[in-house]
């Protein structure tokens, strides 16, 4: 089979790394090559364009600017990254991707959709997830998550409203693209989430979990 690229979507403390984690170990299991990633971030100039986008401060940030600097280190780690590894027939397994800009630039700073539907195609030409899993959670109860493990970042320091549109965003796209996303309840236990993820991995790429 191919390389596949599969990325993995939702709003923060919805459990991306423990689920990131589970779907690589599966590939791995069914002796495929699989690269793990992130957005933004990467590769070594990608991951220093991520502290500036994350990093607080007291500068207020241009929208424009933010939504520049995340496809600039996405062409970073398409051209360095991403694109090699699908080329000699790996796996690719992202942390957020594109759909992430849609979200939280379209979504949650209100950067029209069109200008990022341009930079997508400018930036990636034809290429996009064969697969997105969106991890799926009530905004307050991954927000509470995500703040009691670490300092807020420049992004969780925004209001619930903000990660409200994301999540709207986000399920819209999913219900646009069908067969790309599998929407995932991310609500249960973490046994019950990797169950859903299994199936989905048998129905959608044929894997066979034991
Ligand atoms: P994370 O690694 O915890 O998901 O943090 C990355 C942050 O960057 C998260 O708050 C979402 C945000 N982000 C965007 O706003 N746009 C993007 O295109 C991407 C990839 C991430």
């Amino acid at each position: 089979m191919k390389g596949q690229f599969i990325t993995l979507e939702g709003v923060e403390g919805v459990g991306k790394s423990s689920n990131l984690a589970h779907i690589k170990a599966r590939l791995e299991a069914s002796g495929l090559r699989v690269i793990e990633t992130r957005e933004p971030g990467g590769t070594e100039m990608a991951e220093e364009i991520r502290a500036l986008l994350l990093r607080p401060r007291s500068e207020s940030v241009s929208e424009m600017a933010e939504l520049l600097l995340m496809f600039a280190a996405r062409a970073q780690h398409l051209y360095a990254l991403i694109q090699p590894a699908l080329d000699a027939g790996h796996w690719v397994l992202c942390d957020r991707f594109t759909d992430a800009t849609f979200a939280y630039q379209g979504g949650g700073r209100g950067v029209p959709m069109e200008w990022i539907a341009t930079l997508e195609s400018m930036v990636q030409q034809t290429l996009r997830p064969d697969l997105t899993f969106l991890l799926d959670l009530p905004v307050e109860i991954g927000l509470d998550r995500a703040r009691k493990r670490s300092d807020f970042d420049r992004f969780e320091a925004e209001k619930v409203q903000f990660f409200e549109a994301v999540r709207k965003v986000y399920l819209q796209r999913a219900a646009a693209e069908p067969s790309r996303f599998a929407i995932i309840d991310a609500s249960p236990s973490l046994e019950k989430v990797q169950q859903q993820i299994d199936i989905m991995l048998q129905q959608r790429l044929g894997l066979v979990v034991t």
